[in-house]
């Protein structure tokens, strides 16, 4: 007896060991794929990344459908569509099997993900769950006048408290859902115009006048995703003159600022590897990592870190956010934080030695491949680091540059060199 009870304890302090070194949580891809039947729509959650926002969150309900009742959807609308009827099947609240028997009053409004995305008006967003007679639970939209169309059918999964899976067997329908217009005829196709009205208006104008907006459009049907930076994030300090680059170095800031892909919030809270921007020339190059703190999504570039402020629209496969700060590639204004102790540029003067140490103390951690294209047509002309204000923060600058691209360095150190000269 003894024995079995201190078994039972330590059976438990193991399944709470696992537990904790299992931090990441459920995937909801990975419950579903067991299931044949529940093909079509884990697919969809895939694919309108449906998943990753599932599988960002706690205490939550995801009630799916067999491929027999996703097919009144599957195919039928675009995929914008079908990711707001399948938001609404994802409740935001914790109910398994006997809590769905335990309503009081037998009835409640539930909320779910579609409330959150900003379409829902009213209280479309939300879904009423009500315990009927004869132990059926009934699911409906929450809108005034809608019916209990659909009903609970069997369990599927439960991690308690983080998240129960319930099958039901047709969608929950709210008004207007399955009418709203496609992305490219609801104006997505105009990314100047949203960007305008979200306090855009100094990237929308740097998109036209450089011609990248052309490259965003190419891009549209497959993915896009942009991080636009407000107007005043243009006129923070520390911003540097973008008057003073060339065009091309223009063009991968910009590029800088757009993935093609469709990466939606909850994809960019679950990811963790670097994240490939429209300015990629080369693995680990113009490339963006990010970080998590709460609900909120921090962008790293290398040079500093940029919150994500507003979405101003999530219509797969085009997403747009505004971000507090411009996104400053390390390739083209370095690491501006490292401190003093770079000094092989003040030496640079006395020349014949600048270029042997560099690449010597650079131990490459990126292979030492040719520097990109744009910024080495840029080295005649006013590289970003060849700022004249002060030869410290140019210092620093190239200090940084000789960390991420020797090869870049030498460049720069020569261009420092001449500077000097001159
Ligand atoms: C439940 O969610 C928490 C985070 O809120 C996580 O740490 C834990 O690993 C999850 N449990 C399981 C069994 O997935
Ligand atoms: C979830 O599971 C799927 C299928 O097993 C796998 O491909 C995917 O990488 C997993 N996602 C995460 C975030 O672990
Ligand atoms: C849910 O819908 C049923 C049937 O229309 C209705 O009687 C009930 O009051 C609704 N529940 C809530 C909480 O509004
Ligand atoms: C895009 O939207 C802006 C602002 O709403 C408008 O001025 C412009 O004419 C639109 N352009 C196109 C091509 O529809
Ligand atoms: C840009 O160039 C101008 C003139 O060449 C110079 O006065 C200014 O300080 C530069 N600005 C920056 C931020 O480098």
């Amino acid at each position: 007896m003894a024995t079995s009870r201190a078994f039972t304890l330590f059976a438990f302090t193991l399944s709470l060991l696992t537990v904790a070194s299992t931090v990441s949580g459920h995937n909801i891809t990975q419950i579903l794929s067991d299931t044949p039947e529940y093909s079509s729509f884990n697919n969809y959650l895939s694919q309108t990344k449906l998943a990753d926002e599932i599988n960002s969150r706690t205490t939550i309900t995801v009630l799916v459908l067999n491929n027999g009742a996703m097919s009144s959807l599957a195919g039928k609308h675009p995929l914008s569509v079908v990711k707001n009827a399948l938001s609404l099947l994802v409740l935001l609240d914790y109910y398994d099997p006997l809590k769905l028997h335990q309503l009081s009053k037998g009835t409640t409004l539930t909320t779910t993900l579609y409330q959150t995305t900003g379409h829902a008006l009213g209280n479309l967003g939300f879904v009423n769950v009500t315990d009927l007679k004869g132990g059926k639970v009934g699911f409906g939209s929450a809108a005034p006048g809608s019916k209990l169309d659909s009903s609970y059918t069997k369990s599927v999964k439960q991690i308690p408290y983080n998240i129960s899976v319930l099958e039901i067997n047709a969608p929950i329908i709210a008004p207007g859902i399955l009418t709203a217009p496609a992305p490219s005829s609801a104006g997505v196709s105009n990314i100047t115009g949203l960007l305008e009205k979200a306090g855009c208006k100094t990237f929308a104008n740097l998109l036209v006048s450089s011609g990248v907006i052309k490259t965003f459009e190419s891009t549209v049907e497959k993915g896009l995703t942009v991080f636009a930076p407000s107007d005043e994030a243009f006129k923070a300090r520390g911003v540097p003159d973008l008057t003073n680059l060339t065009q091309a170095e223009v063009v991968s800031l910009l590029e800088y600022h757009a993935l093609a892909e469709y990466k939606p919030k909850g994809s960019l809270k679950t990811n963790k590897d670097a994240i490939s921007t429209l300015a990629t020339n080369g693995a680990g190059k113009y490339d963006l990592t990010t970080s998590t703190s709460g609900d909120e999504v921090i962008l790293h570039t290398g040079v500093g870190p940029s919150r994500l402020a507003d979405t101003v629209v999530d219509e797969t496969p085009v997403v747009i956010f505004t971000v507090d700060n411009v996104l400053l590639p390390a390739e083209l204004f370095g690491k501006s934080s490292s401190p003093a102790p770079a000094p092989e540029p003040v030496s640079a003067p006395t020349p014949t030695p600048a270029k042997s140490p560099s690449p010597v103390e650079a131990p490459s951690p990126t292979a030492a491949s040719p520097p990109a294209p744009p910024v080495d047509e840029s080295s005649p002309e006013g590289a970003p680091s060849d700022s004249p204000t002060s030869s410290e923060n140019s210092n620093a600058k190239n200090a940084a540059f000789h960390v991420n691209a020797p090869a870049l360095f030498t460049a720069l150190v020569t261009i420092a060199a001449t500077s000097l000269l001159l």
